[in-house]
């Protein structure tokens, strides 16, 4: 399938693009009315795995707003489902397992799942969403990083403290690590299945690295990351893969290195640091604070003017710095769709002048 919106592949290998690629985390979800409604008829996990649903969904945002790429509806929990674990999805609290891991006794009871029959229907769901884009723009697969699934599987829930996960840092950490590799084992073919099936670009989203001191990352979350990054890339050396390690400010340097094409930004980082850190070659994405899609449009568009004058022109694809919110009003997320298209439009023909 040829593209006819390139723009995000191009900036994910740091080159130069008339305008600025712009995509949203959580860009299909409760915000819009059209989710809801298909929501309401079925379970969230349902949606996940019944394909034409999931397609459907996939291309909410995209019938709606001028977005440069799509990514395809999942959870990153559906890893730990695969691995034998019971996940539902409640109204007002998010994922709860059933049986979260109380100790390393209770690893036994996980299995080794075959990756194709148990995620097929994540293939699936991407072959048929490739289908229905018709090379509009590139599609985004994606997996949690192993470090955020294991907090989840342990931890049961989300949590403030994740103290139940954290405590096995320091109780149990050779345990930990063997289900981390495990984790990355999935998550490798997992990745894999979804490229063959046509997700033109990846990012794997390590969401509670924060929960992580400089040292615990150093042990627990980097080694998986790096793994997972030159496993695909000698099997897909052409694909690009976006790392997204939320509140792991002391690791931007580290994750480039790993090899990662995109190094994504939360909204409390500085995108001018985080240059000096990835160095030249390496593409950031990121990171409009989403509690500004609660401004007026002005608003959104005066600091989506600041994001992409500190980001400069060259390897960086727009996003905010963490997902969209359920109460967000989506007029706001088109307002800031057109501000990072026309704004970086403008920034780029004037430094090309
Ligand atoms: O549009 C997209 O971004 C694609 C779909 C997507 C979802 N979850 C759908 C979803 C993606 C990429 C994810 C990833 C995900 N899931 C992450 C990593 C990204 C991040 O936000 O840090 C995490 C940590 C999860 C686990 C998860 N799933 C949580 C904590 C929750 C509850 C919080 C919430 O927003 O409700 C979910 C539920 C979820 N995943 C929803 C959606 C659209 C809402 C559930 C619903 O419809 O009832």
């Amino acid at each position: 399938m040829t593209l006819q919106n390139d723009l995000i592949l191009r900036a994910a290998r740091s080159e130069a693009v008339p305008r600025t690629p712009v995509w949203m985390m959580r860009q299909a979800g409760r915000y819009l009315p059209e989710y809801r409604a298909l929501r309401s008829e079925d379970e969230f996990f349902t949606v996940c795995r019944t394909p034409e649903l999931a397609a459907e969904v996939t291309l909410q945002p995209i019938e709606r707003f001028p977005l440069d790429a799509a990514i395809i509806f999942s959870d990153i929990l559906v890893v730990p489902q695969a691995l034998g674990m019971d996940v539902d999805m409640v109204r007002g609290k998010g994922p709860v397992f059933t049986d979260p891991l109380e100790s390393p006794d209770e690893l036994a009871r996980l299995v080794e799942p075959d990756v194709e029959s148990a995620l097929g229907y994540v293939a699936d769901a991407i072959q048929l969403t490739v289908e229905r884009l018709a090379g509009r723009v590139p599609l985004i697969g994606f997996c949690g990083a192993p470090w955020t699934l294991a907090a989840y599987m342990i931890e049961g829930s989300g949590s403030k403290s994740f103290s139940r996960a954290r405590s096995w840092l320091y109780r149990h950490p050779d345990e930990l690590v063997g289900l981390l590799d495990r984790l990355a084992n999935v998550s490798i073919e997992y990745l894999d299945m979804q490229i063959r099936a046509g997700a033109n670009l990846l990012q794997v989203f390590d969401s509670w690295a924060g929960m992580l001191g400089p040292r615990e990352f150093e042990r627990f979350a980097l080694p998986t990351l790096q793994r997972i990054r030159r496993e695909i890339g000698q099997r897909h050396p052409d694909v690009p893969v976006v790392v997204f390690a939320k509140g792991a400010h002391y690791a931007l340097n580290d994750l480039a290195e790993a090899g990662f094409n995109v190094v994504s930004l939360d909204w409390t980082m500085d995108p001018r640091q985080a240059r000096k850190e990835v160095g030249p070659n390496v593409a950031l994405q990121g990171n409009l604070d989403p509690a500004l899609l609660y401004a007026e449009p002005e608003v959104i568009r005066a600091r989506v003017r600041d994001m992409l004058a500190a980001f400069g022109p060259v390897g960086h694809i727009a996003n905010l710095g963490h997902g969209m919110h359920p109460d967000h009003n989506p007029d706001h997320a088109g307002a800031f769709i057109d501000a990072v298209h026309e704004v970086s439009e403008e920034l780029i023909a004037v430094a090309a002048a």
